[in-house]
C-alpha cells in the first residue's frame, strides 16, 4: 500500500507556482491577484478562506480578502461581484460557499465573470469542462487528478466508482475521469440512493468517496488492489483535541488501507490539493491562459 501524499505534493507544486511568479515578475509581468469574498463567520469557511490567503502568499500572489456579514443583501454581494468582475487587477475571484439561506447561491455564481471564475463553478466553465474545452476545472476534482497523475496511478480503462454527485466535486469527477484526456476510465457514479453501491464498489479499481458520510468505505465494499481517493472533511466532536473536532474522512482508514494499492489520508490527502489548484487557477486566470 502507497500513501497518497497531498501535503507534500500540494507544497511542491506551490513551489512551482512560485517560481513562475517570480519569472513573470522579474520580466516585468504582472503578479497574479486573487480576490476572496467571506460571507459571515462559519468556522470551516473562515477556516479555508484564511488557508487560500496564506497560500497566495506562498505562491508569491496578491490577494484581497473581502467580508460581509452574515445579513449582507443579495443584493449588495452581487454589486462587489459586479466591481470585481470590472476591476482589472484582479484576475480571478471566489465567493466562499455555502452562503446564507437568504441568498441564492446559483444567483452569485452566474454573477461572477466566468474569466475570473477560478473555482470554475460558473456555468460556461463547467459546460466548456464538460466538452473538453479549455476552462477553470473545479478545485477538488483537479487535485485528484493531479495526485493521481504525479503518482503514476493507470486509470485509462480502469473502472472507477464515485461516491456522490455534487455539483463541486462528484459530478465533475465523473465527467473528467470518463474524458480521453483525463482519466480516459469507465465510470459509475453513486449517491445515497443506489441500491447496488456496494457492490459497485466491489468491483471497482479506483474509488472516489464524496458523499460527506464519515467513514462510509468499509473494508468489506473494497477488492484488494484498489485505489481510494478520499474526498471526505466532516468534522466529528472529539474533545480530547485543542480544536474539540477531527477531520474525518468518508473512509474507514484503518479497515481499507491494508487492502489498497494507493489511498489517500484524511487530513493531508485530497484536503490541501484542493487550495494548490485553486492557486493554479488563478496563475492561468493571471496568464490568461483560457480566456483573453
Ligand atoms: N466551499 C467548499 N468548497 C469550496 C470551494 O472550493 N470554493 C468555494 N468558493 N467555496 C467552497
Amino acid at each position: 500500500m502507497e500513501l497518497i501524499d497531498g501535503k507534500a505534493t500540494a507544497a511542491k507544486i506551490k513551489e512551482e507556482i512560485r517560481a513562475e511568479v517570480d519569472e513573470i515578475v522579474a520580466k516585468g509581468g504582472k503578479q497574479p491577484h486573487l480576490a476572496a469574498i467571506l460571507v459571515g463567520h462559519d468556522g470551516g469557511s473562515e477556516t479555508y478562506v484564511r488557508n487560500k490567503v496564506v497560500a497566495c502568499g506562498v505562491c508569491g500572489f496578491k490577494s484581497t480578502l473581502v467580508r460581509f456579514e452574515e445579513d449582507v443583501t443579495e443584493e449588495e454581494l452581487l454589486r462587489k461581484i459586479g466591481e470585481l468582475n470590472t476591476d482589472t487587477d484582479v484576475d480571478g475571484f471566489i465567493v466562499q460557499l455555502p452562503l446564507p439561506r437568504h441568498i441564492s447561491e446559483q444567483r452569485v455564481i452566474e454573477a461572477i465573470d466566468y474569466r475570473k471564475d477560478v473555482d470554475g463553478f460558473h456555468p460556461v466553465n463547467v459546460g466548456r469542462m464538460a466538452i473538453g474545452l479549455p476552462a477553470f476545472i473545479s478545485a477538488t476534482p483537479l487535485g485528484i487528478l493531479t495526485l493521481l497523475r504525479r503518482y503514476g496511478v493507470e486509470t485509462k480503462g480502469k473502472k472507477c466508482v464515485i461516491l456522490g454527485r455534487s455539483n463541486i466535486v462528484g459530478k465533475p469527477m465523473a465527467q473528467l475521469m470518463m474524458q480521453k484526456q483525463w482519466g480516459n476510465s469507465t465510470v459509475t457514479v453513486c449517491h445515497s440512493q443506489s441500491p447496488t453501491l456496494r457492490e459497485e464498489c466491489q468491483r471497482a479499481d479506483i474509488i472516489i468517496a464524496a458523499i460527506g458520510q464519515p467513514e462510509f468505505l468499509r473494508a468489506d465494499m473494497v477488492k484488494p488492489g484498489c485505489v481510494v481517493i478520499d474526498v471526505g472533511t466532516t468534522r466529528v466532536p472529539d474533545p480530547s483535541r485543542k480544536t474539540g473536532y477531527r477531520l474525518t474522512g468518508d473512509v474507514k482508514f484503518d479497515e481499507v488501507a491494508p487492502l489498497c494499492s494507493f489511498i489517500t489520508p484524511v487530513p493531508g490527502g485530497v484536503g490541501p490539493m484542493t487550495i494548490c489548484m485553486l492557486m493554479l487557477n488563478t496563475l492561468a486566470a493571471g496568464k490568461r491562459e483560457y480566456y483573453k
